[in-house]
Parts: structure tokens; C-alpha cells; sequence
């Protein structure tokens, strides 16, 4: 089981509990990881960031990028040193407003020593100044980053490791935090990042945009893209400022990027329908450009990323549901752990299915019923179980397919009414948090009333193909 932290304004009945238990955390040295059991040197431990304040420069010719990471946070733990997830040359380091000694330990390390050590529940602000061309620091074999440079710019963008190349962070979905990013580059270049545009000043060729994310975000949900955007800048029926940009790189494909990004607004009133209230105060979508061939796309907060390859046979209104039901399924209510990942892609899956259905191009059972038979009972997809798909796996199809197939037999066994009761409870009762398929299983047990082990277990557990029996497609 993944460690509880105690959450943001946790009582003083929790410190209490937190103080009187074990104290198995003590024992993590700095850089050892925050004990996700897929990738155990991510994140950190011994304290909780609260905020994150970027101050970047970024010049798109030679992709040097300066920067000054204010992080506001609060020591969980007594502190001698701590560890922050980085891989970018650092000049200097300050901690509560005193120079501090600091060193790379592992692969993506910064091992921070203060001056004076700093007490538990005691503010930790630390901050570190930076400069790098981050497209040039490699990690593991040199085949993952999560910075994508581009002709006219970069778009940093990566799940699970992401803010390495740029800001200095605890990366890993279980410290959560609000950010403020302000990003200089030269005039006429267009900066976006995650949340509400709040200033775009432009002084001595330079233009400065600030962006604000005011709800907790986790690290691999914070986004830039810098580079030749067209940008389009809106507001909703209720309010919520909209920012979408469009890689100038995208040729035709411009048309089709627009006609699916602009219906945002559209289906984000459908989800709130079946998920809640939209979590967040702003809107958007960023489309990179061809040349940038970022090949994904990801549900960075409030603003999504997507890759010019899902727009190249026309319209995808299909991508914009997934990564728009991430807001819920992922953003709003993160992972405990990567284990975890089925919560994310099954219902961001599902939510294409129910897209489908609202806009009368298919019913989710037919769709459950054609993904079910799309992969032969001998085909390898299945060998997967998407609860538990491994560090290797994360992304796997199964985790996707099989996962929506699962929100449907979830469905199907427990009727439309508890369903949707159960969608809404979990966003709810994890609001801006963390929880886990555990977490989940138990809150649908107690809303359905039913014991669902069988169901889990065959759906998410067991690898091959459940019988029809079992199977969502038996209605059919
Ligand atoms: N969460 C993303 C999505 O479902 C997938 C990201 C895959 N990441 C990657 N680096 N390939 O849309
Ligand atoms: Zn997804």
C-alpha cells in the first residue's frame, strides 16, 4: 500500500496520528524516491510542496533556458537534507533565505544540504537557479524526455517523468501544488502553460506571459509550450476563460485541430453531466506541430497537449473527450501510485464511449462489444491486466481497451443509476487529491451495495480474456 501524506489543512487530530505512527518515513534518505512501487526513485520525501513559482527564460534559437524555482513547501519530517527530481545544471541553491550546499546524487537528483537543518512542520522555501539547454541532457538511454524541441521553440510534456528538463520539482503525482509561471521569450513568440493567462508584457523585444494555476496540479500536469502559436482567446457561457494554440506548423491540418479543439466547451458540458462540476476555472488545448512529432497527447491541467498526428485524417472530437475527461480522471482525483493508471486511461477511454453515444455515433455497448472482438482470445493485448499492468506497461492498449471494457462490465453489473452515483461520489469525496483502485473498489462496493471482487478481479486482475459470460459484450 502506498503511504498516506497528510493532506493540505489536515487536522490536528491527523498530525496527532501521523506523529504517533511508525516512523517508517524516517528512515528514506534523500534521493531514495517517494515509494512508488513502479518507479521507486520518483518523487520525494520529508516535505510537502504547496506552490511552485517558475520565473523562465527561454531563447527558441539556441534553446537555453534560465530559470529562478521558488518552491513553497513545508518539512514533513525533521530535515538535514533533502531531495528535489532535476537533471539540469544548477548555479545556485537557497533554502529559507540562506545559501545551501547542493549536489547531484542518482541519475535525477538534487540532494539539498541547508544551512541550518529545518524542523518538521517547519516552512521550507527553497530556491534554485538554473540554466541549460535542456536538449541536450540526456537520461536513461536517451530515448525518454520530457522536452521536445521544436524549429521554432520547445514544448516540455511527459508522463510519468516530467519536469526534470525544466523545473526542479517533487515529481510524483502525490505532492500536488499550485503553480505560477512566468515565461520571458523573445517578442512575437508565444509561451503557454497551464491555468488562467494573468499578465503578457512586452518590454525591450521581450515579451513576458504569466500563467496561474490556482488548483492543485501534480508535476507531470504542469505543461510549456514556446514557439510560432496561433492563439485564440475566449470565455465561456459561465465564465471560464479559454486559450487555445495552434502550432503555425500545422498546414492543413489547422482546420481539422480547430474544428475538435473549439468543441471543448461542448463536451466539457457534457462530462459535467456525468462526472460533476468542471474542477477547474479555465479551459483550453495546445496543438503542437508537425515537426515537433510529438506522437501523444497528455491532459496537462486545464490545457491538454496533443500531438498533429491525431488531427491528420480529419476531425477528432474523440481525443479532446479523453483528454477532457482526464480533467476529472487524473487531474481532479491523481494517482496514489502509477499502479494506479487504470483509474486514468480506463474512464478517459470510457468517457470516447460515452462521447460516442451522446452524439449518436454508437452506443458504449456497441463500442464495448466491437473493442471485446477486435482482439482475437489468442492475442497478447490480453495477457495484460490493466490493475496491475506493470512499470513497462503503463500505457499499454490494454490498459486503455480493456480498461474502458472494465468501466463497462462495472457498469452493466451494477446499473446506470449506481454508476453514475459512484462517478460523481469519487470526484467528490478525492477532490484535488490522490486515491487509489483500492480506494475506488471500495466506493463502489459501498454505493452499489454489491460485493464486486469477481468483477474486479476478472476484468482487472487476471490475465487472457474473460469469457463472454463475464464480459461486457453479453448483452448483445
Ligand atoms: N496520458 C496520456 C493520454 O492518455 C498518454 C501519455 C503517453 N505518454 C507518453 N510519453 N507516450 O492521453
Ligand atoms: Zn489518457
Amino acid at each position: 500500500m502506498p503511504r498516506r501524506r497528510l493532506r493540505h489543512g489536515g487536522t490536528a487530530l491527523a498530525a496527532l496520528l501521523l506523529a504517533a505512527a511508525p516512523a517508517t518515513t524516517a528512515a528514506a534518505a534523500p534521493g531514495d524516491g517517494i515509494g512508488d512501487p513502479y518507479f521507486p526513485s520518483y518523487g520525494n520525501t520529508g516535505y510537502d510542496v504547496e506552490h511552485y513559482d517558475l520565473r523562465l527564460g527561454y531563447t527558441p534559437d539556441s534553446d537555453r533556458l534560465t530559470g529562478t524555482a521558488t518552491l513553497v513547501a513545508e518539512a514533513t519530517e525533521d530535515l538535514d537534507s533533502f531531495s528535489l527530481d532535476f537533471l539540469l545544471d544548477v548555479d545556485s541553491v537557497r533554502v529559507n533565505g540562506t545559501p545551501a550546499d547542493f549536489e547531484r546524487s542518482g541519475e535525477h537528483k538534487l540532494v539539498i544540504t541547508p544551512a541550518r537543518p529545518v524542523a518538521e512542520g517547519g516552512q521550507l522555501t527553497v530556491v534554485v537557479k538554473y540554466a541549460d539547454v535542456p536538449s541536450t541532457v540526456q537520461w536513461g538511454d536517451g530515448s525518454v524526455t520530457g522536452w521536445n524541441r521544436t524549429p521554432d521553440g520547445a514544448i516540455a510534456l511527459g508522463q510519468p517523468e516530467a519536469s526534470w528538463w525544466w523545473f526542479p520539482a517533487n515529481d510524483h503525482p502525490r505532492d500536488k501544488a499550485t503553480f505560477d509561471v512566468a515565461v520571458t521569450v523573445p517578442e512575437g513568440t508565444s509561451a503557454v502553460s497551464n491555468g488562467v493567462l494573468t499578465g503578457e508584457t512586452t518590454r525591450a523585444g521581450k515579451t513576458t506571459y504569466t500563467w496561474r494555476q490556482d488548483r492543485p496540479s501534480t508535476t507531470y500536469l504542469a505543461t510549456l509550450a514556446v514557439g510560432d502559436y496561433e492563439t485564440h482567446e475566449d470565455e465561456t457561457g459561465s465564465g471560464l476563460p479559454v486559450y487555445n494554440a495552434y502550432s503555425d506548423d500545422l498546414g492543413s491540418l489547422a482546420g481539422p485541430a480547430k474544428a475538435s479543439i473549439e468543441r471543448g466547451e461542448e463536451i466539457v458540458e457534457f462530462q459535467e453531466e456525468t462526472f460533476g462540476p468542471y474542477p477547474y476555472n479555465a479551459l483550453g488545448g495546445v496543438v503542437a506541430g508537425q515537426a515537433a512529432d510529438l506522437g501523444f497527447a497528455l491532459e496537462t491541467q486545464t490545457r491538454p497537449v496533443y500531438s498533429h498526428a491525431f488531427f491528420e485524417r480529419g476531425s477528432n472530437p474523440y481525443v479532446v473527450a479523453h483528454e477532457l475527461a482526464h480533467q476529472w480522471w487524473g487531474d481532479n482525483v491523481s494517482v496514489a501510485g502509477w499502479q494506479d493508471i487504470w483509474i486514468n486511461e480506463g474512464f478517459a477511454s470510457y468517457a470516447e464511449w460515452m462521447w460516442s453515444e451522446h452524439e449518436g455515433e454508437g452506443t458504449a455497448q456497441e463500442l464495448a462489444d466491437y473493442t471485446y472482438h477486435l482482439y482475437p482470445e489468442d492475442d497478447p493485448f490480453w495477457e495484460v491486466a490493466p490493475g496491475d499492468p506493470g512499470p513497462e506497461n503503463v500505457f499499454h492498449s490494454a490498459v486503455y481497451d480493456r480498461g474502458a471494457l472494465a468501466v463497462h462490465a462495472l457498469r452493466q453489473e451494477i446499473g446506470d443509476d449506481a454508476f453514475s452515483e459512484l462517478l460523481i461520489a469519487w470526484q467528490e469525496q478525492y477532490a484535488h487529491g490522490n486515491a487509489s483502485v483500492e480506494e475506488f473498489i471500495a466506493l463502489s462496493e459501498e454505493v452499489s451495495g454489491q460485493d464486486l471482487g469477481d468483477l474486479y478481479d476478472t476484468w482487472l486482475y487476471t490475465p487472457g480474456r474473460p469469457a463472454l459470460d463475464t464480459a461486457a459484450a453479453d448483452a448483445s
